[in-house]
Parts: C-alpha cells; structure tokens; sequence
C-alpha cells in the first residue's frame, strides 16, 4: 500500500476506484473499500479532513483523528493508494474552486443544505478536486449521508465532460448489531448516551412501518430519546422536496443533536421498485 502526500505522486491511481474519506474509519468506509475491490483496480482512498465542509461552529478542530489505525485498517481491506493530503496541498493559494452552480439538491431540501450552511459547497469543493487529481473511473459513496450521494451524483452528471466515463456507485448504509449507523461521530458518543442515539435508528423504523403518519411519529421517538431534533422528514427519494402523500419513491431522513454530538440517518420507506 503507498501512502500518497502530494497529486503529483498519484499518477498510478487513475482509472481506479475511489473512495473518499475523512478518516476515523469503520465499518461503514471499510464496507465501500471491500466494494470498490469488486469495481476497479487500483482501489484508491483519500483522508482528509475537509476544512472547507465544517462551519464555524461546528466540529472540524474536534474530528477524531485516527491516521495510523486507518492506515492499517486500509491495508487489511485491500487498499492500494491512501491520498493523504495536508491542507495547503489540496487548497494551494493558486487554487480556485471551480465547480457551477450548485445543483438543486443541494440546495432546496432545506435539511443538511439549511442547517450546515456552506457544507455542500465544501463538499463539491473538495469531492472536484479529489475527481480531478485521481480520476477514478468509478467513486464509492455511502447512502448514510443520503443527501450528500444526491448531491454528488447531480454534480457529476451536470458536469459529464470534466470526468468522462465517470460513476459514482452507492453503498448501502452499514449499521452496528442494533441498528445505530456507523459513524466516525458515534466515537464521540459517551457509553451513557449510547442508548438515545439509538432513538435515530428506531425513529426511522417507525417510518417504515407507517409512512403516512411518519414525520409525526419520529417527532415522538425522538423526543422519548431526549434528542433535539434538527429535521424528521419523508420526502421524495431523488430530488428530497416535500411529499403530498408518500407514493413515489421516498425517504425517511433525520437530523438530531445529543448534547455537541450531531447525527443523522435515513432508510428507504418506498423502494424505487
Ligand atoms: P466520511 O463521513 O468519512 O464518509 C466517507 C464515506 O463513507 C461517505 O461516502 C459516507 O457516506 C460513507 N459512510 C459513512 N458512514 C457510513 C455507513 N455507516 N454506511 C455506509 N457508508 C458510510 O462523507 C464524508 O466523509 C465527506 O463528506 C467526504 C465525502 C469524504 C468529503 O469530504
């Protein structure tokens, strides 16, 4: 496995597959590494702890940092290339962040878009210049940041002739034994708060079981599991605009905060069928 600091170093990555990340990984990244050995070769990684996707208040300087662990889980799941770039590599001052107008999705929900404003456009930023600099033929992304897959997807397809040939393939979510999403925030989760982040997961069960009357459900549960709740929706699966009555194809999503921990979740409640 090569470790990979500066672009000009990874002129043997393109036409693999890429996966990237922010490091601290778990089960969930690993799932998409083991997937992207099964589409292309060479299976390209990149941590990096995108500064321009975190707002002020956020949580950028609390991100858990894990590069050696990572870089041996990487190892162990087939990685070839880990893309590990300090900050002023993927920005240099002469850089300019070149992506249009941000597509609809990333704009008109009014859920990750409203609460994280400027997040998707760092994550265009920096999910460009990762395409442009490895070129990959296909790139993993998870669908436990449902919103994020949308938006990608749209930038991509908007921009078909910067990246030719290029897919993006989704990776079902990856949940620990009972059902709570992997995530690099849940290592931030105290032993005590564990069971209430469960709420997340049991809310959007709820979801599935009676869509019609779900935002009002989840509201609910959440609240039982003491969680302040951001956003609890159901919306159609594609664009993530409101539902009159949930026929098409849709998507329970939420957002919600336990104590400086924010979580988010989603599952499919009307399948695409
Ligand atoms: P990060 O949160 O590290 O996630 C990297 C990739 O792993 C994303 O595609 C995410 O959806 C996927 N992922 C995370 N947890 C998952 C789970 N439990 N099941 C399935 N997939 C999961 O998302 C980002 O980083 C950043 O925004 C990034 C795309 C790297 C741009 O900076």
């Amino acid at each position: 496995m090569h470790l990979v600091r500066h672009p000009a170093d990874l002129t043997a990555a393109s036409g693999g597959a890429l996966v990237p990340t922010m490091g601290a990984l778990h089960e969930g990244h690993l799932a998409l590494m083991r997937r992207a050995r099964a589409l292309a070769q060479p299976v390209v990684i990149s941590i990096f702890v995108n500064p321009a996707q975190f707002g002020p208040g956020e949580d950028y300087q609390r991100y858990p940092r894990t590069m050696e662990a990572d870089l041996e889980a990487a190892e162990a799941a087939g990685v070839e290339v880990v893309f590990a770039p300090e900050v002023e590599t993927m920005y240099p001052p002469e850089h300019r962040p070149l992506v249009g107008p941000l597509p609809d999705v990333a704009t008109r929900p009014g859920l990750e878009d409203a609460h994280r404003p400027g997040h998707f456009a760092g994550v265009c930023q920096v999910v460009a210049r990762l395409l442009d600099l490895v070129k990959p033929s296909v790139a993993i992304f998870g669908e436990k940041d449902y919103q994020q897959l949308l938006v990608v997807e749209a930038m991509v397809q908007a921009e078909r002739d910067r990246w030719p040939g290029l897919r993006i393939e989704r990776h079902p979510t990856v949940r620990e034994a009972d059902g709570l999403a992997a995530s690099s925030r849940n290592a931030r989760l105290e032993p005590s708060v564990r069971d209430r982040a469960l709420g997340l997961f049991r809310a959007l069960e709820a979801a599935q079981d009676a869509p019609e009357t779900a935002e009002e459900t989840m509201q609910r549960v959440l609240a039982e599991h003491d969680l302040g709740v951001d956003y609890a929706v159901v919306r159609d699966a594609r664009t993530l605009e409101p539902i009159e009555t949930p026929q098409q194809p849709a998507r329970a999503l939420v957002a919600a905060r336990l104590g400086d921990v924010r979580l988010i979740d989603n599952v499919e409640v009307i399948s695409d069928q």
